[in-house]
């Protein structure tokens, strides 16, 4: 595993780098991340380029030996750009044009932002494409983030219209797939069918959806042609990459990591505050690109950031188990963002690994301290789980427009069973629900909303093939077009499970599952059993008193609620494991020269990490 750091020489005096590198080299970290942001450093205005301090800051950095990993600008066009064309900004869905002044206010979809950018990156190559020192190349920065990828100009209108006309060919054929009879909204020509912009009361939850997938299907054409620019002029040996905040849904975050071939997430655990959400988030990033691509940690929290509601502080002991998350979790690299703090713009608050006088913080010794130790304890077994977890943007974007609960997420159904998992001890590969399922035992669906026959084709050869299949509640309900199945529910396997779903029902009083009496959570869904086995029922003096909660035939399971509580004690009664606290996270894993097992165990709550070899 590598170390490094994201690194900003245009905001520090040239003086300054030589010993900034040789401490960087010192600590043991062999990355640099550079120049995300530095459009207006390198074009101040259009044509006028001024590399001088680029080609300076890389010679100095590779004379100590570090490897860059260098950005294309476009999340940050300058402010010249926008003045020049304004029509390279979005548009909110007020119909008003984004204002300059922050970041990613730019439409991925208008040509002459697809013209800037491409532009802008041919420079680039130009330049450094065959740059001996550099490593990588990431494409624009977290792509998404900050809601920015849907965006309401006219661009994005036409570009709608022509999309909507590829999928469905006719007006008719739209209709029924959005149910548009309801609220006498049935469209006479595509030209009708408008972006959503404020109304009334709700949109069209099939509306609203086909807006997510177009936006992040523009994100991924706009990513393509920077990554097809870059392949085009690089070796093969230069990594490819985009940055994903790792809560972020705006942008299918696998579809783009394996445009590049190696996926990469910003992790700032302060962001969720719980260290399983980081772990979902690490898994999903590290199974993201399939086949063997490798997964980066971009950005890691280097102590105390600026952005969350109240900013707590970072104890002693805390990065150093941050780091060792990220290496048990099987990543191939990860930087610290970033070196030292801004003096001035919006995340001036943010720490670094120095202190804005440019001295180290404690954190810069435990980082090198962490590296060496991580290197001098051999090395980490990868992950080879025998259990898969069903995860796709098409689910969660269902959920996100129609969530039938206020702030009910698709990651909250998901963390469910995640969560069990790693209760259990058991690495967790989150994978699309189109991807090879067959190295998997178990394979675990806790929110897989959308049903199509593929999907349902793929899970039933599965169990024939003796997998087992675990599904949760809101599973296989809705269309890839949002539209609720006309079949009984779960589509397409209530013949299979030998049950189907009787109601779906969000809880407001604390229900329990027997025979734990375990929580069922926020959501429950009901099951009507024809020849399943009721494993589990509701308790909690309800209507829904004795009803099946859980029902199993065979390989397959549906698991009508959400609560991590219940996916744990069945999954434990099933796989015969022991569940620990959710503080600690123990990864087992075999391998290692001499050793028949090898166990870690990192304990969130004491900042312990502990490795055993038996
Ligand atoms: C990331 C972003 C960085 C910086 C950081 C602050 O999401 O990519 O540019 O803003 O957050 O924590
Ligand atoms: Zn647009």
């Amino acid at each position: 595993m590598r170390f490094g750091v994201c690194y900003y020489p245009e905001q520090w005096p040239q003086e300054r780098w030589p010993t900034d590198a040789a401490m960087m080299a010192e600590a043991g970290l062999e990355l640099v991340r550079v120049a995300e942001f530095a459009w207006s450093s390198y074009e101040p205005g259009r044509g006028r380029f001024e590399f001088g301090w680029l080609d300076q800051a890389l010679d100095v950095l590779a004379a100590h030996d570090l490897g860059i990993v260098m950005c294309t600008p476009t999340a940050t066009p300058p402010v010249w750009l926008v003045r020049e064309r304004p029509e390279v900004l979005s548009v909110g869905p007020d119909g008003r044009r984004r204002a300059y002044g922050s970041r990613r206010h730019t439409c991925v979809t208008a040509p002459a932002y697809r013209e800037e950018a491409a532009r802008v990156v041919d420079v680039l190559l130009d330049r450094y494409a065959d740059h001996p020192a550099i490593v990588g190349w990431q494409v624009d920065n977290e792509p998404g983030n900050h809601d920015s990828a849907r965006c309401w100009c006219d661009a994005c209108q036409a570009a709608f219209g022509t999309w909507l006309e590829d999928r469905f060919d006719t007006v008719d054929a739209l209709n029924e797939a959005w149910g548009t009879a309801f609220w006498s909204m049935t469209y006479p020509d595509f030209a009708a069918v408008r972006l959503p912009v404020p109304t009334v009361t709700s949109h069209n939850p099939s509306l609203l959806l086909a807006h997510r997938q177009f936006a992040s299907r523009q994100t991924l054409d706009f990513l393509r042609n920077q990554f097809q620019q870059i392949e085009s002029r690089v070796t093969a040996d230069v990594m490819l990459t985009t940055n994903f905040y790792g809560e972020d849904t705006a942008v299918d975050q696998r579809a783009a990591s394996r445009l590049g071939g190696h996926a990469a997430v910003d992790s700032y655990p302060h962001g969720p505050r719980d260290p399983m959400i980081t772990a979902y988030h690490l898994d999903l990033t590290h199974w993201a690109p399939g086949g063997d691509g490798g997964a980066w940690v971009m950005e890691q929290q280097p102590g105390p950031i600026n952005w969350t509601p109240d900013n707590p502080p970072v104890p002693d002991g805390q990065v150093r188990v941050w780091t060792w998350q990220v290496a048990l979790h099987g990543f191939d690299a990860l930087l610290y963002f970033r070196w030292r703090p801004a003096r001035g713009g919006q995340e001036m608050y943010h720490s670094g690994l120095l202190r804005h006088d440019g001295t180290p913080r404690a954190a810069l010794a435990e980082v090198g301290d962490t590296i060496r130790e991580l290197r001098g304890s051999g090395r980490v077994p990868p992950p080879a789980p025998s259990v898969a977890l069903l995860q796709s943007y098409d689910d969660a974007w269902a959920i996100e427009v129609n969530p039938h609960r206020r702030g009910l997420t698709h990651r909250d159904l998901q963390l469910g069973a995640y969560v069990a998992a790693r209760r259990l001890g058991l690495d967790v590969a989150i994978v699309d629900p189109e991807d090879d399922l067959t190295p998997y035992d178990w394979i675990l669906a806790p929110a897989l909303h959308v049903a199509t026959e593929k999907r349902v084709a793929a899970l039933v050869n599965a169990i024939n093939r003796g997998s087992r299949l675990v599904i949760g509640p809101r599973s296989l309900v809705v269309d890839r077009h949002g539209k609720i199945s006309d079949r009984p529910l779960p589509h397409g396997l209530t013949d299979l499970l030998g049950a189907r779903v009787d109601e779906m029902l969000s809880q407001t009083e604390p229900l329990t599952v027997e025979p734990w009496g375990t929580p069922a959570g926020v959501w429950t869904d009901v099951l009507e059993v024809a020849g399943g086995e009721v494993v589990a029922t509701y308790a909690g003096g309800t209507s829904l008193d004795g009803r099946p909660a859980i029902v199993r035939s065979g390989n397959l399971v549906y698991v009508g609620c959400s609560d991590a509580g219940t996916w744990t004690r069945f999954l434990a009664g099933v796989t015969d494991r022991v569940p620990r606290p959710d503080h600690q996270e123990v990864f087992e894993r075999t391998g290692g020269v001499g050793a028949r097992s090898w166990r870690a165990t990192i304990d969130h709550r004491t900042l312990d990490v502990a490795i055993t070899l038996r």
